[in-house]
This record gives structure tokens, sequence and C-alpha cells, in this order.
């Protein structure tokens, strides 16, 4: 628990810095799960920062983002792909070959191929070093909703009605917010070697009171973590404001 988002978004990139150096120094390639939303943009502000000013190289990094919105287009406004090249890729040496985001633009019939693919992909690379997440109003992981099965893997995903509300400002109405998305799994996830869920904010007080306090149920996706043996809960103070 730290003071500020700050000063916690400063520890994560700074533990992502040192595994980066870590692998870069044995000559192998690190591989890392990335999260958007309004959670994780000071950590990339701070990689960007460290990529400038200190030299620090994104050569040996492969990345998976989480989710997509389905349908999107990679150009609108809300894309996550558009998000991570603002916020990271385009600031950063990482060879766009390396680069994974879910594909928005599929037609309905290839969707669950390119979900094995993804799969296969991530397994190819020798699986997630680490996984960065956030932790919606539901308890989602991705847009693990609940309902989601520990066992689930990446796919296309009906998104919850409080999801779709809480991004409604970014699509200038809920009508506006598509229906489904493509997300990792829960299974994916959890077959991370290292994980770190953060959460910012008094909004995300109670969700975080169930994720770490509360028992291990698919009605609070983010609960299964708490079978993870190297999982970091990053908050700030009003996050964990609930917790006893
Ligand atoms: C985004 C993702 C979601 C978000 C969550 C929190 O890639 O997977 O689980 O992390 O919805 O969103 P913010 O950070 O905007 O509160």
């Amino acid at each position: 628990i730290f003071s500020d988002s700050q000063k916690a978004s400063l520890a994560v990139a700074n533990r992502i810095k040192d595994l980066i150096l870590a692998k870069q120094k044995a000559n192998e390639k690190f591989v890392l799960g990335l999260a958007t939303g309004s959670t994780p943009t000071k950590v990339y502000e701070e990689l960007v920062r460290m990529h400038k000013e200190e030299n620090l190289s994104f050569q040996n990094v492969v990345t998976f983002n989480l989710d997509e919105y389905f349908p999107m287009q990679p150009d609108s406004l809300q894309s996550y792909v558009r998000f991570m090249n603002e916020y990271l890729f385009d600031h950063i040496d990482i060879d766009r070959n390396n680069v994974h985001i879910p594909d928005g633009t599929l037609a309905m019939e290839d969707v669950s191929k390119f979900c094995q693919d993804y799969e296969e992909k991530i397994k190819g690379f020798g699986g997630l070093d680490m996984q960065i997440l956030g932790i919606g109003r539901t308890g989602h992981i991705g847009f693990n909703e609940p309902g989601s099965m520990a066992n689930s893997r990446t796919r296309l995903i009906t998104l919850d009605q409080i999801t779709r509300t809480d991004a409604a400002s970014d699509f200038f109405g809920e009508e506006f917010v598509p229906r489904r998305a493509i997300t990792m799994g829960v299974g994916t996830i959890m077959a991370a070697k290292e994980i770190i869920m953060m959460a910012w904010g008094e909004g995300k007080a109670r969700i975080i009171k169930e994720t770490v306090e509360g028992s291990i149920s698919d009605s609070v996706p983010a609960t299964y973590l708490q079978n993870h043996d190297n999982a970091k809960v990053i908050l700030d103070d009003a996050a964990a404001a609930d917790l006893t």
C-alpha cells in the first residue's frame, strides 16, 4: 500500500525494469502481459521516461495485451491498439513484431481460431513472465466478468452492464459501448509467472476488499488471484481503505 498512485506506479515500473535488465543479461526475451485503462498509465509514463532518460531498451521485450473491445477498429478513439501506441509503444524501441493485442476487426467466424492462436503464441514464447492487471468494479481482470471460470482461456465474452456503464464516457454514451470483447482468460492470466494487480482511488475500495479478503468465487473473478503463488496487489491509500 502506497500513499499515492504515483509512488506505487514507480515501484511497479522499477520491478518491470529490473526484470527487463535481468533477461537482457541472460540474452533472453521478457514476456510481459499488459493492461489498458486509467490504472497503468503512470507505469507506462515512467517506462517511457526510463527509455528516454536512462536508455532502458525494450528490444528484448515481447508484449501481449489482455483484451480489446469487439468489434473495434485499431484507429478508433477507444481502441486499445491506439491506447497502447499513445501511452507506450510510440515512445520506446520495442520491435512491433513483438507486440500482440487481440484483434477487434475479425469476422465472427475467425474469432475462435484467433483466440487459440493467441494462446499458442504466448506458449511459444515460454509463457508470460509477468502480467500487469487493473480491476473493474465487477471484479473483472482482463474482461473476465463475473461467471468466468478459473480455467477459461482467450475468448470472446459479453461485457457486464456495470463495465459498459463505466466505459460510457469514453464512448460518449453507453449505447455506443461494444457489447463484447476479446480477452485473455483467467487461466491464461493465472499461468503468468508473476502478477501485479493495481488499483487506485476510493471507487475501487469495495471490490479490493472482496478481492483480497473475500472467498474465492467466480462472482468476483479477481479472487482467483488468491490462488496464485506470486501475485501482488499494489494499492494507494484510498483503494486500500476498506481492508481490515
Ligand atoms: C483493461 C482491462 C480492465 C481494466 C479495468 C480497470 O485492459 O483489462 O480489466 O484494467 O477495467 O479499468 P481502469 O483502470 O480504467 O479503472
